[in-house]
């Protein structure tokens, strides 16, 4: 049988990685695939650099809509990026009938919808193994693998940038501006770093790995996004103290329970933030630019998934993975492929009004609080009082001596010269509307010096 015929939009460090292991292994993955894959267009607007990467025999242009003009041409690889362009070439490859490989998560997690609508009523597949985790196989895992399950909840380590420093701020004790810095002159920070540190990328990636966990569509604009920029070496090292690290976390949840109001509250939780994670837990140790994903499922229990969440290669093998999936399958007909979104759409609409996403204030975690605070008499009791009221239970508390916080320096204006210490508070579950409120009364405390620092811990048990 003929090669099937794929074309290349993008042939950057991805592109040129997907070009180097299927040439590579192209022997392995044709008896795989049951018939060989062949990349034989590229658009790139660099000309002269895509045609270095493939030499000849391949048509290079730089035009990506010729690519998808192109008849022979069976897979188009979407690997521009952005919503701007990317989300014209993906849509007009789809109405061309062209089945579409993309490691582009923010255009899936902010237009899936309408992509994944176009590409069913085409009847082609849209694949995006890539998008998420890079190397490390989760979509398929969630998709297929854990098909048996109902999916509890999921934790994500799905940002490598912000991994890398936040184990270089707990190795090294210092803060996130330095290491920012220094991540960015090794290369393991973009110049522009806003979507990772704000945990945008985090949240792409995590909206779509709850779509697929519960059968809900992907919906960024309800994720919770919290970065790592606020976080200080300071809270690193008392967490340490306390048995926890500190990770930028992608969570999803399915929840059942009661309200403040006392009415059944149910849907998903969505959120991005870091969190503080036991010391213990694996996923507690993954360090550097390492990615890795815990999914809960009724029947398995927990599985963990550990791999490079980004890089040329490590990319490439869940791409090239798509374009064999697309292969086997691009005969079946359409109504018997695995769903894009693991759930068959014509089950969504119900499963949909079913789960809304929930807003913040409505979930439930534990909590690292940090005070720094006048060290006088009462201090102590007035804190845990608004905590005690609010119905919020106290898990630890430790206090650190005003030396091992600066002595009395008074950080504030017109602190200068009071004693001080750090209060650090670990709080057992409670609503975060709850928590958003007794922090606002604790705040307005004269002894409370500066900004309380939250962070929300998650057990992972
Ligand atoms: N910038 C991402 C990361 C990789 O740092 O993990 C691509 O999503």
């Amino acid at each position: 049988m003929k090669p099937i015929q794929v074309g290349l939009l993008g042939i950057g460090t991805v592109g040129s990685g997907v070009f180097n292991v299927l040439q590579r292994n192209q022997e392995e993955i044709r008896r795989r695939a049951g018939r060989g894959i062949e990349i034989t267009m590229v658009a790139d607007l660099d000309v002269e650099r895509a045609k270095k990467v493939v030499g000849e025999g391949v048509q290079v242009v730089s035009d990506a809509r010729a690519v998808i003009a192109n008849p022979d041409i069976d897979i188009v690889i979407e690997l521009i990026g952005g919503y701007g362009i990317a989300k014209a070439l993906v849509l007009e490859a789809i109405a061309a009938g062209k089945h579409v490989v993309t490691a582009n998560k923010a255009l899936l997690a902010v237009h899936g919808t309408e992509i994944f609508a176009a590409a069913s009523a085409k009847g082609v597949m849209v694949a995006f193994e890539a998008a998420v985790a890079g190397g490390i196989p989760i979509i398929k895992a969630l998709r297929e693998g854990l098909t048996a399950n109902r999916i509890q909840w999921l934790a994500g380590i799905i940002n490598g940038t912000t991994n890398f420093i936040l184990s270089e701020m707990r190795d090294k004790g210092l803060d996130f501006a330095v290491v920012l810095k220094e991540a960015q002159r090794l290369g393991y920070a973009e110049a522009d770093p806003t979507f990772d540190i704000e945990g945008v990328d985090a949240a792409h990636k995590a909206t779509i790995m709850s779509a697929i966990a519960f059968g809900i569509p992907v919906q960024f604009d309800k994720a919770y996004v919290e970065g790592i920029t606020q976080l200080s070496a300071t809270d690193i090292k008392y967490a340490e103290q306390l048995g926890y690290r500190i990770k930028l976390l992608g969570i999803t949840k399915r929840v059942e329970r009661l309200g403040a109001d006392g009415k059944v509250v149910g849907g998903i939780e969505l959120r991005v933030h870091p969190s503080l994670v036991p010391s213990k837990r694996l996923i507690a140790n993954v360090e550097g630019a390492m990615n890795a994903v815990v999914v809960q499922g009724d029947a398995v229990g927990a599985t963990l998934y550990y791999g490079k969440g980004a890089g040329s290669e490590p990319t490439a093998s869940a791409v090239i993975a798509d374009l064999v999936d697309i292969t086997r399958l691009h005969t079946v007909d359409p109504l018997n492929r695995v769903p894009h979104l693991a759930f068959q759409p014509h089950t969504l609409d119900q499963a949909m009004s079913e789960l809304p996403v929930l807003p913040m204030s409505e979930v439930v975690t534990s909590y690292y609080l940090r005070l720094r605070v006048a060290d006088q008499a009462g201090v102590l009791a007035k804190v845990t009082g608004i905590l005690a009221t609010a119905g919020i239970s106290i898990d630890a508390v430790l206090q650190r001596e005003a030396d091992e916080v600066g002595g009395e320096g008074g950080a504030a204006d017109g602190t200068r010269g009071i004693p001080q210490t750090d209060l650090i508070i670990l709080t057992h579950d409670t609503r975060e509307g709850t928590m958003n409120d007794a922090m606002a009364q604790m705040q307005a405390l004269p002894t409370v010096l500066e900004s309380i620092t939250r962070i929300r811990k998650e057990e992972l048990n």
